[in-house]
């Protein structure tokens, strides 16, 4: 049994209790491991728009780079699903602006999980115009 991501899945179980999906019903939680072993969550905050709704990653990763902490390691992402779920397009490219080899640990509620690298599912984040421009 794979217990090293533990931690991390916990955190985020926690943190999909606060998602707030009163229009699709589907909770999701994340937590963020930062390299300077901080950890920082999130969960789905819906809008009545509907396209404003913002993922559970990508406010976990609004949280650390609020607190300062750009150098992300692992992300858990946690939902109640028959197969762990991985972040949409929007938050794969989202997440790498700091962390294309950001590591992410994809879970059930069950326990089921997977682990994979955000560099597998979105290669090369940067390519084409977004090459181009000036970057910080
Ligand atoms: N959602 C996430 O928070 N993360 C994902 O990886 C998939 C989708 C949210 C967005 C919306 O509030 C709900 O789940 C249904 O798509």
């Amino acid at each position: 049994m794979n217990t090293q991501f533990d931690d991390l899945i916990r955190n985020a179980l926690g943190a999909r209790l606060q998602a707030y999906a009163p229009y699709s019903r589907f909770a999701v939680g994340a937590a963020v491991q930062c390299k300077s072993a901080a950890v920082f969550i999130g969960s789905n905050i819906e809008n009545i728009s509907h396209g404003l709704t913002i993922c559970a990653e990508r406010i976990g990763m609004g949280s650390a780079v609020a607190a300062g902490q750009r150098e992300l390691v692992t992300i858990a992402v946690v939902a109640d699903t028959i197969e762990p779920i991985v972040p949409c397009g929007a938050c794969r490219q989202f997440l790498a602006e700091f962390s294309p080899a950001l590591i992410i640990v994809s879970a059930t509620v069950e326990g089921d999980r997977k682990v994979e690298s955000l560099s597998h599912l979105l290669p090369d984040p940067k390519r084409g115009i977004l090459k181009n421009v000036h970057t910080p």
